[in-house]
């Protein structure tokens, strides 16, 4: 059901590789609201995805970006903002690999070089966007930013391994320069806290099947799905949320605030 809460804006939409990534159910929701979108990956990912079949659904650009790459990034910012012919209102980090994650490396046997890899790629990558949005001054007043996240950021997943502190990190800098955002161009930054979601690199997590179990058992209303993570994503790029920012929005059915719920200690007993 379209409100068309996005009619008139214009955006960045980082990280759709397939149809079960989170970055495309929201640049398909983001269209269904009238939102305007440039769709942008690793190049790497572009040859192995499948994001020209969704750029020709919803009629928008792709433009290669490495997000660990600054030459990349203010490419993609200019060609862009030249697409839109001005200004643009909302950009999703959607980017998330964590290379000791891929190669199962325990976290108590961590490889520091890939630690470093999967941090830039996952949590630096989001203050290097943000910095060439600020420098080109490339957002409009009231515009939005979000990046994804996981509640492993605030307690203890342990087959999360080092992409939980990736996502503390990039919590972190959703704080430290929203304020910036916010103070000099009226510009909000906030990440979404999303429950486990069968994607690509949801995947890649050791054990994801009993996260999703134990999470869909643990909250009140469930899983939030990626298509709903998406339709979140669609409020706080739109009007209605404009005094929104520097926050962590948990989007995960109620997960973060149960103790334990009866359906885990039923299946426990
Ligand atoms: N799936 C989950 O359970 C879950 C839960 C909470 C948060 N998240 C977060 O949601 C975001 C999207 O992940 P997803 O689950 O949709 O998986 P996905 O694998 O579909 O998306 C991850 C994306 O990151 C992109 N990427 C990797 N390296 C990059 C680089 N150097 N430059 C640009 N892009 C790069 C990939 O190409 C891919 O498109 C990630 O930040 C992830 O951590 C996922």
């Amino acid at each position: 059901m379209s409100h068309n809460l996005l009619q008139g804006k214009k955006g960045i939409i980082f990280g759709a590789l397939d149809e079960q990534s989170i970055a495309w159910k929201t640049a398909e929701s983001v269209c269904a609201q009238g939102g305007k979108i440039v769709l942008t990956n690793a190049p790497v990912a572009l040859r192995m995805g499948t994001i020209n079949a969704l750029a020709e659904k919803l009629e928008a650009p792709v433009i290669a970006a490495d997000a660990t790459k600054l030459e990349d990034l203010e490419n993609l910012v200019d060609q862009t903002l030249a697409h839109f012919g001005g200004k643009i209102d909302f950009v999703l980090h959607s980017i998330g690999m964590s290379v000791n994650v891929r190669k199962g490396k325990h976290y108590t046997d961590l490889n520091h070089d890939w630690m470093a890899k999967g941090w830039d790629v996952s949590a630096v990558s989001f203050h290097k966007l943000m910095q060439t949005l600020y420098k080109k001054d490339a957002m409009n007043e009231w515009g939005s930013i979000v990046a994804l996240s996981y509640i492993a950021a605030q307690r203890t997943f342990p087959n999360y391994n080092d992409m939980a502190d990736n996502k503390a990190y990039l919590e972190s800098i959703a704080r430290s320069f929203g304020y910036f955002m916010g103070k000099d161009k009226k510009v909000r930054v906030n990440t979404i806290s999303q429950s486990p979601t069968l994607t690509t690199a949801g995947q890649g997590v050791k054990g994801l099947d009993g996260f999703l179990t134990y999470a869909e058992k643990t909250s009140p209303l469930g899983n939030a799905t990626a298509k709903e993570c998406a339709d979140y994503t669609v409020t706080l790029f739109s009007d209605l949320t404009r005094k929104v920012t520097l926050q962590n929005l948990y989007h995960d059915g109620g997960f973060s605030n149960v103790g334990v719920s009866q359906d885990v200690i039923d299946a426990l007993q």
